[in-house]
């Protein structure tokens, strides 16, 4: 296969950061003395007590802890805040777009902000929150979700956010592992011009949770909604009547900063914990470098603050930098297929960062809705989430881009706390689908996967792993931490195992080729697809189900059900129906099936095992290679599989 290879033009790596030969040589420095390098990059943040010790990592098996900067002292809302307010006090923080256009865009100054988080930290200290209490924020994207956030990191309280496109079940479940003593939640949450619930998806999660968690409610809309009395607050009443100063309690670099949950290969959602100091000084870096982000900028990152992007490319990174942050309440195609590059317009954004999912859905609607606005102001164009196909890509170049701005696809992932491989845009040539090399400090390296062995020549193929920590790595699964070595420690001996597979093509750049294990990637949000069959199998008319993702035009891979029904249970497109309702309240809307295949039976090995490779097949309509079937228990049920298949029926 070739490749164009887009470089930077000279103009835009003029004013860059970094150039070639400066990104070659703090990678190199990064590496030859990592102790040196993150000692002197950890003072990208401003430290109550400085650090002496700088990176205290052992990936081993059995022994794996993980620490940074370990006996440094900081607030993290005091280096988002408080350091800023005497050079840029007036400067806006946060842009706030609301979901109708027609509703005035907020300027929210680091003034404000501050106000605004002091007040909400102390309404949170009047609630009895303490140092390293957890505190569910279940909100929609309202600035009130940063002032949350922020108001838990300057009194030591750990937040856990919930995506509020999650179920009441999934809620509770956080709610509950997490251990929390607070919910933060809205009245409702308009969206593409509809409203979600919110608070009564709150109100049904409480139900499954201990009495003595409180509810604090934003009145966002004003819309009515249920109130309990001794459990539910007002926030917002409460602020106003809260002292606007809250000392931010000094936190070791070691403290949890928040937990955030996100599905793995089994049934049940892991809590990735990260950690003070070496999260925040990880995401300011790569703020700073991947987007070539100058003081003045307007960032916007269109993710939702319920996802890891959100936590660290709306809020933390931006804000440590003294950034201008855009928060968008909205969708990409409300009222049009035009409303990003209308925000773009008007808010003359500088470096924008979306996910290939919502570009392929923009790229259908034709090119007029990019057409109509000036989009002269944007130096940097990202993505995330999942693999760029070159299509979009070139779109996202051309017709976006305009040839101009460089494109930054960034791979990482939850555990990850911010990007690993991403080019360096002034620095590094880009090829469309290739997230191309490493940021400082990064070790990647592909393993085969048989035999775990590092594959040493430039051109190679296989798992992709990590040889050495990075300060934004997870520190535990929360209140597991042998889930967490055997997750991520226990099948590559002595690395980091990602998850995903990889190749590495002759000048050393990475591919991602997906995952390698039960997760699939549903329009840049991971699903466990363990997690929708035991959804699926709670329903009184199902025997059996198994998952497996498989190519969806826009959403990158769909969900695909292969379900066996009770012996007593008839077929129907109403079921179908009622089991993809089933879904979304057990889980969420983003975990409907996109297709529910009825199997009367599934592929099994003697033993019982269900032999999920053929399943993808199916699903992939690859059932030319299907391998060998001979040992399935009854290799019949293949055949009737894929004539009733997505493609066959
Ligand atoms: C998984 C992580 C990190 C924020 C968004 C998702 C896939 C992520 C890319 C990319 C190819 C990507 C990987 C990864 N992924 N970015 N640029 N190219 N694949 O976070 O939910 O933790 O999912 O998303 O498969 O393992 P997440």
């Amino acid at each position: 296969m070739t490749h164009t290879t887009h470089s930077p033009s000279q103009s835009f790596t003029d004013t860059a950061h970094l150039d070639r030969a400066g990104y070659d040589a703090m990678y190199a420095e990064s590496l030859a003395d990592p102790e040196k390098f993150w000692g002197d990059q950890g003072k990208i943040l401003d430290w109550i007590t400085p650090y002496t010790q700088v990176k205290q990592t052992d990936f081993n098996f059995g022994k794996v802890d993980i620490k940074w900067y370990a006996d440094g002292v900081l607030n993290v809302s005091a280096n988002c805040i408080d350091r800023h307010l005497a050079t840029r006090g007036d400067q806006t923080a946060i842009i706030f777009e609301p979901d109708d256009p027609n509703d005035p865009a907020q300027h929210i100054t680091y003034n404000a902000l501050s106000d605004k988080v002091n007040r909400f930290a102390n309404v949170l200290l009047s609630q009895g929150v303490m140092r390293g209490d957890r505190v569910v924020i279940y909100l929609p994207m309202i600035p009130e979700a940063a002032y949350a956030m922020l108001a838990c990191a300057r009194i030591g309280a750990i937040h856990s956010i919930v995506f509020a496109g999650f179920s009441p079940d999934a809620l509770a479940n956080r709610i509950n592992d997490s251990g929390a003593k607070i919910l933060i939640t809205a009245d409702t949450a308009p969206r593409g011009g509809r409203k979600t619930a919110l608070k009564s998806n709150a109100d049904a999660a409480l139900l499954h949770c201990s009495d003595k968690v409180r509810c604090l409610v934003v009145k966002h809309t004003g819309d009515q909604i249920s109130w309990t009395e001794n459990r539910d607050v007002d926030v917002k009443f409460l602020m106003q009547h809260a002292s606007p100063d809250c000392p931010p309690r000094p936190m070791n670099a070691e403290d949890p900063l928040f937990v955030l949950y996100t599905s793995g290969s089994t049934g049940k959602p892991k809590g990735v914990v990260h950690t003070s100091g070496g999260y925040l000084a990880y995401a300011a870096m790569t703020h700073k470098y991947v987007f070539d982000y100058h003081d003045g900028d307007v960032f916007w990152c269109t993710a939702d603050v319920g996802w890891v992007t959100g936590h660290s490319y709306i809020v933390y990174g931006p804000l440590a930098n003294g950034a201008t942050t855009l928060m968008f309440e909205g969708v990409p195609t409300y009222p049009d297929a035009g409303r990003f590059w209308a925000v773009c317009e008007k808010h003359k954004v500088n470096q924008f960062y979306t996910a290939p999912t919502a570009l392929r859905a923009l790229m259908g609607q034709g090119n007029s809705f990019v057409e109509n606005y000036d989009l002269s102001d944007i130096k940097v164009l990202g993505t995330v989430g999942e693999p760029i196909n070159p299509e979009a890509w070139n779109w996202y170049n051309d017709v976006v881009g305009k040839g101009r701005a460089p494109i930054v696809d960034t791979w990482w992932q939850t555990e990850t706390g911010g990007h690993l491989l991403a080019p360096i845009p002034g620095a590094v040539p880009t090829k469309p689908g290739s997230a191309t090399l490493p940021f400082f400090g990064v070790q990647p390296v592909i393993l085969d996967p048989t035999t775990g062995e590092e594959i040493t020549t430039t051109e190679a193929e296989g798992v992709l792993c990590l040889k050495d920590s990075w300060p934004g790595q997870m520190r535990t699964v929360w209140g597991d931490h042998e889930r967490f070595q055997e997750t991520y420690f226990q099948q590559y001996k002595g690395y980091y195992f990602s998850g995903d597979g990889c190749r590495r093509d002759a000048d050393g750049y990475y591919w991602i080729t997906g995952r390698v294990d039960d997760v699939i990637n549903v329009s840049g949000h991971r699903m466990g697809t363990a997690e929708v069959e035991s959804a699926l199998v709670a329903n009184a008319t199902v025997a059996e189900a198994a998952v497996v993702g498989f190519p969806h035009e826009i959403k990158g891979q769909g969900i695909y059900a292969y379900v066996t029904l009770m012996n007593d249970q008839t077929p129907s497109e109403a079921l179908k129906k009622e089991l993809e309702t089933w879904v979304r309240t057990e889980i969420g809307p983003i975990a409907k099936p996109d297709f529910i295949q009825w199997a009367p039976g599934l592929p099994k090995t003697r033993s019982g095992k269900i032999m999920r490779r053929i399943l993808r097949k199916i699903a992939e309509n690859d059932t030319g290679s299907l391998g060998d079937t001979s040992t399935l228990a009854d290799p019949s049920v293949v055949d009737d599989l894929i004539a009733n298949s997505i493609y066959n029926s």
